[in-house]
């Protein structure tokens, strides 16, 4: 069996072949980065044009490179929530339009379960697992107990980890996208040179906060000589800021270990997913802590852990296979959580 997916609900237009065999005979990405260098950020009016002239080719691209085209595709999945609802639209009305046109039914895939399913397609991993969820718009402990079926363990009161990798690159000036920027910029780095705050470290209860992080480096940078900042201290702020961040996403993940473990003393593994877990340094702590603790680790290569058609293919190949299709009446959703019945975080601008 085999399933088209499309991705276009924040800066990647992305579609891919995948099949229940877990293998991924296709995989094309085109990122709109050129688009959004002139802002330094992802502007969704921008980014939906961007799907729509490109979404067409990626598409044809998936197929050809598939080795098959439309033969032996059994279905077609689309993003359909959370995102950016310009680029959903987009993707939601391809997906649709072709699975009509070739006969075929339609997969409405939460983009947040894409990330979350795709340690099953490169490692197998079985149910029940812990997961790590870390992107630009989300950062979430879930236990993942089966397709559809999430159980919220903590999340983040502010902001998101992605977005403080990313209002940190925009402060030192290191431009879109922020996270790699970062990462590569802490490279050789002193990490002990700036002192920065590790928020809700040691409280109860596995929740997030990263917006007084973000603050503390705007503060740092104000504090530094006046004048253009000198490469050596991005460096180290880079080092100082990922090693916080790190250390705060290792302790919260540590209590929720113990909470996964209390509910499922046969759940063996830490997944790690969403685009900051592409950060070498993070996953290499986490895999630590996983190994401290005697759970297995997964976290897809780089290139699937960012966004991409593949997890949204194997998302629809997972679904599908449970008999999980929608209509063609499906209403694409920009709030989507993958957990409707987790009590709101304390505090405010709890994303989806
Ligand atoms: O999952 P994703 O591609 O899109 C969303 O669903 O949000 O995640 C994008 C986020 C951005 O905030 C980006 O800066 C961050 O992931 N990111 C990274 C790295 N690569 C991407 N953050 C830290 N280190 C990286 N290497
Ligand atoms: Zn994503």
């Amino acid at each position: 069996m085999r399933v088209l997916g499309i991705e276009t609900s924040c800066d990647e237009t992305a579609a891919a072949v995948v099949s229940d065999g877990r293998d991924v005979l296709s995989n094309v990405v085109h990122q709109q980065l050129a688009d959004h260098q002139p802002f330094a950020g992802v502007v969704p009016e921008v980014a939906a044009r961007a799907h729509l002239d490109q979404v067409g080719r990626v598409v044809q691209a998936a197929l050809d490179q598939s080795g098959g085209g439309w033969d032996g595709i059994d279905a077609v999945a689309a993003t359909a929530g959370p995102g950016l609802i310009g680029g959903v639209l987009v993707g939601v009305m391809t997906g649709k339009a072709l699975a009509a046109a070739r006969g075929l039914p339609f997969i409405a895939v939460n983009h947040l379960e894409a990330h979350a399913l795709t340690a099953r397609l490169t490692d197998d991993v079985q149910f029940p697992y812990l997961l790590l969820l870390v992107s630009g718009g989300h950062c979430q402990l879930l236990e993942v107990e089966g397709v559809g079926r999430y159980r919220r363990l903590g999340t983040t009161i502010d902001d998101a980890v992605g977005e403080a990798f990313d209002k940190t690159a925009k402060m030192l000036g290191l431009g879109y996208p922020g996270g790699p920027a970062v990462e590569a910029a802490a490279k050789g780095g002193d990490a002990g040179r700036f002192e920065l705050p590790r928020p809700l470290k040691g409280r109860d209860g596995c929740d997030f906060s990263f917006s007084g992080l973000k603050t503390r480096v705007r503060m740092t940078i104000e504090g530094l000589p006046p004048g253009p900042m000198q490469d050596r201290d991005i460096a180290d702020l880079c080092a100082s800021f990922q090693v916080a961040v790190a250390d705060v996403l290792a302790e919260r993940t540590g209590r929720a270990i113990d909470m996964f473990r209390a509910a499922h003393p046969r759940g063996r593994t830490l997944v790690v997913a969403g685009g900051v877990a592409a950060n070498q340094a993070i996953r290499t702590r986490l895999q630590a802590l996983a190994a401290d603790r005697g759970l297995g680790f997964a976290v897809p290569a780089p290139a699937l852990c960012t966004d991409n058609g593949a997890m949204v293919a194997w998302a629809g190949v997972e679904r599908f296979r449970l008999g999980l299709t929608d209509g063609l009446d499906f209403r694409p959703r920009p709030r989507w959580p993958l957990d409707p019945d987790a009590p709101k975080a304390i505090g405010a601008g709890v994303k989806a």
